[in-house]
């Protein structure tokens, strides 16, 4: 990674409430537990409104979906409370980074607070009123619409600020959410997720629905076990399928800093269990209606090695990506300790750094992020400040003190409130600066 062109904050020289591997283990078994939920919640979520279509001309599918209803609003709290964790760690441990993608979306990151509020309601609204809009499916069936999409629209934004976090080499390209969101990994990284919550409610379905204890005899006429365990393996089947593809997309569109064989090692072993799913669900698939379901557990465990294994890399990569950037990162800490420490000797032993004169001295402080002698910076420079009040340092006491708006093409300049003693100091300073005889000063020192 070139460093230089990548903004390089100090740390916050705090030291970690836990050890580091902690809250790393931390991160990574909360965060699957909470996805696991939130795939659960957002593909109930789309076979409800999915099957509430289907149920349009089968009512067998109208019933399906309701009982979906049921498990969404569950999952969604299981699914709230578990993100807690992860989110307060991934604050303490990736601190400035989490901290700057958060900055750089702004107002869209602060709305998922709303949004998700919204969706929320509008999914309790949706469950509990299938009854009493039952003649008005359209309108039914577009609240369930309206949720789903809020709910959908809510992952971009993560993963556009998870993009950002990965890549402080971003930050000072982006401008805000909509063009974060244009990043190359996020949308492959989007289809990912969303094809995660067919597969793995899929699943859930299928349990729910052919357990022992359900009685599918008496919900449904047409639909029975047999033929919801084909249908759920089926939808898990195809999802899985398509992640054969999506899963290599993620990791092509993936900056190749922080790529690593152990990673592809450990994605791969990812994908192996992943193969031998669908190889046991094809099985399943295929099997005569008596002996079908026996290969469940199994496929469970598996996709549980699949999301373990994925879960896992996640946090190689991102270790990876961010290895250089922190150590650039550890290094201006350790500066700025060095330099507050010497500052504390010095002030301790009465030894004074600083007898430039005031002028320069408030000169630097003040007005050299923005003026230089030769160059435009955010300012003109400091030979057409001096052409200009040439003789006349009282004129740029006034000016400091209330610019006005002068030139097109530059920004305003604040005003300065400083004493005039001060003031006019630096106005002589700057004009000695762009004398041409002068020697031994520089607007740089
Ligand atoms: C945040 C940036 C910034 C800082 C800090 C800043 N300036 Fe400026 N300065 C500007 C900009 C921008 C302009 C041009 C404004 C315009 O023309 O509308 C400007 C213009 C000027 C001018 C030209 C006025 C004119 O009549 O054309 C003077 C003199 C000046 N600054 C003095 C100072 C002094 C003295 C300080 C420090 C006490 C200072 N500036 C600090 C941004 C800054």
């Amino acid at each position: 990674m070139i460093l230089a062109n990548i903004p390089v904050p100090h740390d916050i020289p705090l030291p970690l409430p836990v050890d580091r591997v902690i809250l790393q283990a931390v991160i990574v078994l909360l965060f699957l537990a909470h996805i696991v939920f939130i795939n659960l919640m957002l593909g109930g979520a789309m076979f409800a409104v999915v099957f509430e279509c289907i149920g349009l001309k089968r009512r067998d599918f109208d019933t399906l979906a309701r009982e979906i209803t049921h498990t969404i609003t569950v999952n969604k709290s299981l699914a709230v409370v578990l993100g807690v964790g992860p989110l307060l760690a991934i604050n303490v441990l990736y601190t400035v980074y989490f901290y700057s993608a958060n900055a750089l979306t702004g107002y869209v990151w602060i709305s998922i607070v709303p949004l998700v509020a919204v969706a929320f309601l509008i999914l309790y609204a949706y469950k509990y009123s299938w009854e009493r809009l039952a003649n008005r499916k359209k309108l039914h069936l577009a609240m369930g619409g309206f949720g789903v999409a809020i709910l959908l629209f809510v992952p971009l934004i993560f993963l556009s600020n998870i993009n950002l976090m990965l890549f402080p080499d971003r930050w000072t390209q982006v401008r805000g959410f909509l063009s974060a969101l244009w990043l190359p990994n996020v949308w492959p990284r989007f289809l990912h997720f969303v094809l995660a919550c067919v597969a793995v409610s899929a699943l859930f379905m299928l349990a729910y629905f052919t357990r022992a204890g359900y009685p599918v005899e008496t919900k449904f006429q047409g639909l029975d076990r047999p033929n919801l365990r084909r249908l759920f393996y089926g939808i898990a089947f195809g999802a899985t399928l398509l992640q054969l593809a999506a899963g290599p997309l993620v990791l092509f569109t993936l900056p190749a800093q922080g790529l690593s064989v152990f990673l592809y090692a450990v994605i791969g072993t990812g994908a192996a269990f992943a193969v031998a799913m669908l190889a046991l669900m094809w099985w399943e698939i295929l099997t005569p209606r008596q002996t079908a379901g026996r290969f469940f557990v199994p496929i469970v465990a598996l996709l549980i090695l699949t999301g373990s294994a994925m879960g896992f890399g996640r946090h190689v990569y991102r270790e990876g990506a961010l290895r250089d950037h922190r150590l650039a990162m550890e290094q201006r800490t350790q500066d700025l300790a060095y330099a507050a420490a010497a500052a504390k000797w010095r002030a301790d032993h009465g030894v004074a750094v600083e007898d430039l004169p005031l002028g320069q001295r408030v000169f630097r402080d003040v007005c050299s992020s923005c003026h230089m002698l030769d160059r435009v910076l955010t300012g003109p420079s400091i030979r057409e400040i001096a052409e200009l009040y040439k003789d006349d340092p009282d004129g740029i006491v006034r000016w400091t003190k209330a610019p006005t708006r002068k030139r097109t093409g530059f920004p305003a300049m604040p005003a300065f409130d400083r004493p005039t003693e001060q003031l006019r100091a630096v106005a002589e300073y700057m004009l000695e600066l762009a004398a041409p005889k002068k020697e031994g000063l520089s607007p740089e020192s």
